[in-house]
């Protein structure tokens, strides 16, 4: 199951739940693999691996498919293991900017679809993490995605944003991939104390967004485990926010 993390809006969660949420399914046993599709590289940065390895980021995989190469490599060559059990990464790099221009001209939207295609067999769980922006790249990845997953930050601007980004992915659904859905929006960094998000989650539910049942909360936990390069699950297992991406990735997992 391929899922995207994808929202215009910086700053909403998309990096830290990819992590997380993968993070999490490896701990449980299934083999994932995560996508760094950002040139910011947060995702590759949090599980410590480095972006400047040479030949071996998700650019270079990209750049197979405008050079020439007499052995074009498979795309489990890219995949890298993580110091954590069952969890490998294909590493974001910034050099996905200077590369983008030219793929796009030469109509290379379709390399992701068919680089992961050939990886489904080896995991069961791919997440791709997408800069804030619909570039190339995040179209690339809801082409080849089968499930949408939209964290907000629960602020007004998040729900203004989300009317567009619903008619884009239908445009994407109509003329490029057609098994993508919404499979839910996260409410993150959310404040149960103020009333702001919660009338602006209400709200969204009214209006018959697909906001999922598990409500992440802010704490400064989440940048501790940025800090220290750890995944919530192993950093730490049993604080609240930890088990609430628990449950959160339960309900992924019961779909
Ligand atoms: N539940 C949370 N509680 C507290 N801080 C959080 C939470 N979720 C994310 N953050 C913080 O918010 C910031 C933005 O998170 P993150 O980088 O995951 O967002 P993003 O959507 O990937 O951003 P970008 O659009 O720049 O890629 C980070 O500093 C992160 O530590
Ligand atoms: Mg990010």
């Amino acid at each position: 199951m391929i899922r995207v993390l994808f929202n215009k809006k910086g700053g909403v969660g998309k990096s830290s739940l990819t992590v997380n949420l993968a993070a999490i399914a490896a701990h449980q046993g299934y083999s994932t693999l995560i996508i760094d599709l950002d040139t910011q590289c947060n995702s590759t940065s949090y599980l410590n691996v480095s972006d400047k390895q040479p030949d071996s980021s998700i650019a270079d995989l990209f750049e197979q498919s405008i050079t020439f190469h007499l052995r074009r490599r498979p795309a489990s060559e890219f995949c890298q293991q993580t110091q954590f059990a069952n969890l490998s990464i294909i590493p974001g790099s910034p050099r996905l900017a200077e590369l983008e221009s030219e793929l796009d001209s030469r109509h290379k939207i379709y390399k992701l679809r068919e680089a992961l295609e050939s990886l489904k067999e080896d995991y069961q769980y791919i997440f791709i993490d997408t800069a804030p922006a619909l570039n190339f790249y995040s179209m690339s990845a809801l082409i080849a995605a089968d499930r949408c997953l939209i964290p907000i930050d629960c602020d007004d601007f998040a729900r203004q944003g989300l009317y567009s980004l619903q008619q884009k992915l239908a445009e994407i659904r109509e003329d490029h991939n057609e098994k993508l859905e919404i499979e839910g929006i996260i409410a993150n960094q959310f404040m149960s104390n103020a009333n702001l998000p919660k009338q602006i989650i209400d709200e969204l539910i009214k209006e018959g967004f697909p906001v999922l049942p598990e409500y992440l909360s802010q704490s400064v936990k989440m940048r501790e485990s940025h800090q220290v390069k750890q995944p919530l699950i192993s950093m730490a297992p049993k604080h609240k926010l930890t088990q609430s991406m628990v449950r959160l990735f339960k309900l992924l997992e019961q779909e």
